[in-house]
């Protein structure tokens, strides 16, 4: 790992499921890391448990778990993917989350910011402490909704809980609709209106996409349209105006 001070931490939140949270997290990690060519981490938060193990073949020995308990060997319990990309899995059992203490999260975050660059963060959908406590942090927060009116109004009380409830800053979430199809009645500023919130982009329903290509390695990632998506995504201004809140 080379020393570096995080100045991206930004995490992919939803409370509903199958939104693209882990698809959208995994893409942004691929293209800070390949792209930008800077010291990446994937933080995998959902612990229900999440995919990073399966897709990326991680040894249920080498989780979040190991590394809240010895933050400063971080380094034994990510995997590297590619030379600047790193993936820390969640923890296996989705009890063992309610336990984890605000200040071993804190420690294990001060190990991870001065070690990469940039820090993406895939969370559960059920809001937890631990996903509240990296909220905290973030200096960018991606709420991801899909174009159905279900989602859009889960999403926009998630905003409530997050904003109201745990004052989390307004200024830096930013909704993303994924899997636009041409056939949805809502466009763009529709979401915007509607919720009142800034919208990030759209990505694009592809109906050739499945998040399974993550597990074939770089070069079929960066042929996905997803992947160049996600590109334009942060290309086109992800941290404009984002304030410096660490
Ligand atoms: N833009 C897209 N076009 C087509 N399929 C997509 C798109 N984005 C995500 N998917 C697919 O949707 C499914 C759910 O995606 P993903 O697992 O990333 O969502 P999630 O929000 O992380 O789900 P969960 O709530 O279970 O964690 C996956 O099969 C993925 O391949
Ligand atoms: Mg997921």
């Amino acid at each position: 790992m080379k020393a570096s001070v995080a100045k991206n931490i930004i995490s992919i939140v939803s409370n509903k499921g199958g939104v693209g949270k882990t698809s959208i997290a995994i893409a942004a990690g691929c293209y800070f890391s390949q792209k930008l060519k800077e010291p990446t981490l994937l933080f995998e938060l959902d612990c229900s448990p999440g995919d990073f193990g399966t897709l990326f073949d991680i040894d249920k020995k080498n989780s979040l778990e190991m590394a809240l308990r010895y933050p400063d060997s971080l380094n034994k319990y990510v995997k590297n993917i590619n030379c600047n990309l790193d993936i820390l899995m969640g923890l296996q059992n989705p009890l063992a989350a309610e336990s984890v203490k605000k200040e071993e999260l804190f420690l294990l975050l001060d190990v991870i910011k001065m070690n990469y660059t940039n820090v993406i963060t895939d969370t559960q959908t059920v809001l937890n402490s631990m996903t509240i406590n990296m909220l905290s942090e973030s200096k960018k927060i991606l709420l991801v909704t899909d174009s159905s009116i279900e989602s859009f109004n889960r999403v926009i009380n998630y905003h409530d809980i997050l904003t109201k409830g745990f004052f989390i800053s307004k200024n830096i979430i930013n909704l993303l609709v994924n899997k636009k199809t041409i056939k949805d009645c809502f466009k763009l500023w529709d979401f915007a209106r509607i919720s009142g919130l800034p919208v990030q982009g759209f990505l694009p329903f592809e109906k050739n996409f499945n998040k399974s290509v993550f597990a074939e390695g770089s070069s079929s990632i960066q042929r996905s349209g997803f992947y160049r998506q996600v590109g334009k995504i942060i290309e086109n201004g992800l941290f404009k105006g984002v304030p410096d809140v660490n």
